[in-house]
């Protein structure tokens, strides 16, 4: 069964969604502020509103038509801001929401933990390692409940898929990849030339302790991904999805090595990160853990064209969207014969069989809804226990993919102490783990 949310729960018929959130009484509610209103923030704001228990009472964007859409979503008059600090100001704030651009995430989150709200902060945690160390700190010292948006981690029937992994379902797991296949060939996001800002405060606000450069359209709305300023790419984006669902099927920590080849090799834009991506991890216990970002060609990414793959000795787990499939391994019961050119039919008949599956097919299937993620937050604001991916959950499957990103930048193979939380086999790589803010901006 999953938490009841406010939609299931006025489906059962029992109540309507609006007597369901007047039968709560106002300790029970916790009251929200919603930083970050575009594509993901409307979505996590809307996974917020299926539950009555969360009133959105303040909301803060720098853009007017999203913080009017918004406010027509809640249904409880929120304060509308365009400063994200006066927001935190506002004492009657019990938790926040951040799904600002990746650069600001790390300010925001800190800023928020000292104004003593409870966070829910969208992945990629951080636009760097020491940010994201600092994050963890941070929330440790002030003792908040905190939740990063790897919204798998409140899937059911992903929890049943990782438990089954983690068990040895399907044996050792050699290999483990994660894709991001789609075809922008040629045109992208296109190529719109440097302008003048509509506001050059909002483009400020906006860059925040970013660098300030020209105002390009494409820097800005959904797009800044593409610009190592503000994210990292597909690596950071879909790739933390990945990492962090595949760490935890394999009951592993960080990554102890890294390495990455890619560029943009074909897409005609004026993006910074690859179209096509390499990157690999070797992980102890003896796993390599692979992303690959095909976005100039759409060819199916395996034989089940899955988001992921795990394989094991005894089958392999196909990772989709809202289902996954074990696929088990045909075994030979004895060693393969050598191959001599006397015999060769016999050869063949050995190894081809006779052959048995080590373990029985099964699947499972469900939803990955951002409500969930909410649902898990909300409740544990009340208990005070740890969410389902805590900032330290999400610092580790974010760091692993902002190494890939330094092996890539540096074209190295790069060894990584993970408690010490640097390199220790080319020092030069180590300046890319933090960034000099733009003043007067400091965490
Ligand atoms: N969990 C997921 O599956 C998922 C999906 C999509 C996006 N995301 C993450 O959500 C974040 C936002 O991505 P997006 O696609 O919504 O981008 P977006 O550009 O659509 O939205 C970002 C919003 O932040 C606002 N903003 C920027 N600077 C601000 C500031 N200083 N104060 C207040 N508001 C500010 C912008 O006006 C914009 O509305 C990213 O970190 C992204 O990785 C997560």
């Amino acid at each position: 069964m999953q938490p009841l949310s406010r939609r299931n729960f006025a489906k059962s018929g029992a109540f309507t969604a609006l007597s369901y959130s007047r039968i709560l009484g106002a300790n029970d509610r916790i009251r929200m502020g919603h930083i970050g209103l575009g594509n993901r923030g409307d979505q996590v704001h809307d996974g917020f509103l299926e539950h009555g228990d969360q009133q959105t009472i303040a909301i803060c964007d720098l853009r007017p038509e999203y913080l009017d859409l918004a406010a027509s979503k809640s249904r409880s008059n929120p304060t509308r801001y365009t400063d994200y600090r006066k927001l935190l100001d506002n004492k009657e704030v019990d938790a926040v929401s951040i799904a600002t651009p990746d650069h600001w995430h790390a300010l925001m989150f800190v800023d928020a933990c000292r104004a003593g709200k409870d966070v829910y902060v969208e992945k990629p945690l951080s636009l760097t390692v020491a940010e994201g160390r600092k994050m963890v700190d941070v929330a440790a010292e002030t003792k908040r409940v905190t939740q990063v948006g790897i919204h798998r981690r409140s899937a059911r029937f992903l929890m049943e898929a990782a438990e089954f992994v983690r068990n040895g379902g399907i044996g050792h797991v050699t290999v483990a990849k994660g894709y991001h296949v789609m075809n922008e060939w040629p045109h992208g996001i296109g190529n719109p030339p440097d302008g003048p800002p509509p506001s050059e405060e909002e483009w400020d606000r906006w860059l925040g302790p970013a660098p300030k450069v020209p105002y390009n359209k494409n820097r800005t709305d959904y797009n800044f991904r593409w610009f190592y300023d503000y994210s990292g790419g597909q690596l950071t984006n879909f790739g933390v999805h990945y990492m962090d669902m595949i760490r935890w099927c394999l009951g592993k920590e960080a990554p102890a090595a890294v390495t990455a080849m890619g560029g943009k090799f074909a897409v005609q834009d004026n993006r910074e990160v690859p179209d096509t991506l390499e990157v690999l991890w070797q992980f102890e216990g003896g796993t390599l853990v692979v992303f690959s970002q095909y976005n100039a060609n759409a060819a199916p990414s395996n034989a089940q064209n899955s988001e992921m793959e795990l394989r094991g000795t005894k089958g392999t787990m196909y990772l989709h969207g809202n289902r996954w499939e074990v696929v088990p391994e045909q075994i030979l019961g004895h060693p393969r014969p050598v191959r001599t050119p006397i015999g060769r039919d016999e050869q063949r008949a050995i190894e081809r069989g006779p052959r048995k599956p080590m373990i029985e097919p099964r699947s499972g299937k469900g939803s990955a809804d951002t409500a969930f993620h909410a649902r898990n937050f909300l409740d544990c604001v009340k208990s005070r226990a740890k969410c389902n991916c805590d900032i330290l959950t999400g610092h580790i499957s974010t760091s692993a993919t902002l190494i890939g990103a330094i092996a890539l930048k540096t074209r190295s193979f790069l060894e990584w102490d993970s408690k010490a939380e640097r390199f220790t086999n080319n020092n030069d790589a180590n300046r890319w783990l933090s960034y000099k803010y733009r003043a007067p901006y400091k965490l």
